[in-house]
């Protein structure tokens, strides 16, 4: 019996497959192509609506195989399937659905499975609140060398444009014990390098009766022996403290690279969006950074055409966009969420505007982008190599600690392993360079 997964959205989601493939293994399956599988799951986003549309795309794509083999399962999960009126939307629409189910119950996935197998209809099943943490599920991990660890789940801040609050619950941590056992085993296993993940990292340990936040968490992954690269997402930029500065400085294995969602550089808009930060806090957060941790990247998520943006507020995002250099952005249009603060606000932007300004917004940060790719040129970095380039089969790309992609040539036998490189040429999403010698790290 084979299963195949199809995953949109954040790391998140990409974490959510791996204890989804894990359950499915455990009931003795294993992975298989699309047009095989016995199971076929979607793992859903719905942060904005061009992601939903793929998704209904892709279920609609599905009909032909269900026709093909009657016996396949469809089960669409994720945070589209945790709300409500779109399980049901989906439902009615699409019967050759099998299962629905939620982001707070994916560990009943076995269960739901064998009743979507013994009953003939379609089995929906979502907790309307998050439940316990719960620990010690199975996982497939995607990789062996690079791991994702989830270290809180959830999200208290209700960004009026956002989501990712009402399906994802409220904020839970894990307990510190939980996380670094688990950094520990896959340490044993061969991972150099683990990425926390959480909705706002920055808020760790606020719910536990331990004194602990997310600079101690750090520093105790950092003594884990053997781990060479420790990376975080996301940092909300509002809970960046100066501890959390510091400790990230005098750490040895927290990597140099800072995401900080800024969404919008004029403070109306912030405010609108309930973002807790000004853009002068913002901008001096990064100074802060960039004394205390040299050679830090930086980049950022930026939102054009918010309820309400004027033109100038626009210029404001431009100005700090600007000012800050950021090493990269992933720019959004606005997309109105049902049930959202922002999608009931007055002035929505009309698509031409928007569509404008994230062109202009894309042009600037592209020349900046590009900018701090050059300065790169002709210095070796240290790259953990990561597979085969996407973009070019016959090279490899693995990333700085900056989280710069770079390309090079090499044989597969160093996928997995860290690499000098030195810089040959900088393009505006990526480096290239050539493997300096074989060293011995890796
Ligand atoms: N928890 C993370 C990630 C949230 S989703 C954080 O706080 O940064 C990732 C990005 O999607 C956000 O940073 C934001 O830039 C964008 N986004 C979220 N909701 C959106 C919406 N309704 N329209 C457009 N972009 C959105
Ligand atoms: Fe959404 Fe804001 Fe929470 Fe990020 S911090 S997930 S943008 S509500
Ligand atoms: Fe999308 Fe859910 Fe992540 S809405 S961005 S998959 S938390």
């Amino acid at each position: 019996m084979k299963y195949f997964i199809e995953t949109w959205g954040c790391q998140m989601n990409e974490r959510d497959t791996e204890t989804i493939a894990g359950l499915l293994e455990e009931m003795g399956y294993s992975p298989g192509k699309k047009d095989e599988a016995d199971v076929i799951i979607l793992n859903t986003c719905c942060v904005r609506e061009k992601a939903e549309q793929k998704v209904y795309g892709e279920i609609g794509h599905l009909r032909h195989l269900k026709s093909k083999n009657p016996n396949l399962v469809i089960g669409i999960c994720g945070c589209m399937a945790q709300q409500e009126e779109v399980a049901e939307k989906m439902r009615q629409r699409f019967p050759h659905i099998d299962l629905i189910f939620g982001t707070h119950n994916i560990h009943q996935l076995p269960r739901l499975l064998e009743r979507a197998r013994k009953f003939n209809e379609v089995q929906v099943e979502i907790w309307e609140r998050e439940g316990e943490i719960i620990e010690h599920l199975p996982a497939r991990r995607a990789d062996k060398f690079k791991a994702y660890v989830s270290v809180t789940y959830g999200c208290n801040n209700f960004c009026t444009y956002c989501i990712v609050p009402y399906v994802r619950g409220r904020e839970r941590s894990r307990l510190p014990e939980d996380i670094l056992k688990e950094i520990k085993d896959l340490v044993e296993q061969g991972t150099v390098e683990v990425m926390l993940l959480g909705q706002n990292v920055n808020s760790y340990g606020k719910d536990l009766d331990k004194e602990i936040d997310f600079a101690d968490l750090l520093q105790m992954v950092d003594e884990v022996k053997g781990l060479r690269r420790i990376r975080y997402m996301t940092s909300h930029p509002r809970d960046f403290t100066d501890k959390l500065i510091a400790t990230i400085a005098a750490s040895d294995h927290v990597c140099e690279h800072f995401h900080l969602p800024v969404q919008a550089g004029s403070n109306d808009v912030l405010q609108k969006m309930n973002r807790g930060y000004t853009r002068e806090q913002y901008m001096e957060l990064v100074e802060k950074i960039r004394r205390q941790v040299p050679g830090a990247s930086i980049t950022t998520d930026i939102i054009v055409g918010f309820p309400g943006e004027t033109e100038e507020d626009f210029q404001d995002t431009l100005d700090l966009v600007k000012k800050v250099q950021f090493d990269a952005a992933f720019t959004f249009l606005y997309s109105p969420r049902k049930g959202t603060v922002a999608a009931k606000m007055p002035d929505q932007i009309p698509d031409e505007v928007k569509k404008e300004r994230f062109q202009r917004l894309l042009e600037l940060q592209n020349s900046i982008s590009l900018a701090s790719n050059k300065r790169l040129v002709g210095s070796t970095v240290e790259v953990l190599v990561e597979g085969k380039s996407k973009t070019n089969p016959h090279k490899l790309s693995g990333r700085t600690r900056t989280n710069k992609v770079v390309i090079f040539e090499g044989p597969e036998e160093i996928i997995g392993k860290f690499v000098p490189i030195k810089i040959t040429e900088a393009k505006t999403w990526n480096l290239e360079g050539n493997v300096e010698h074989q060293g011995e790290g890796g």
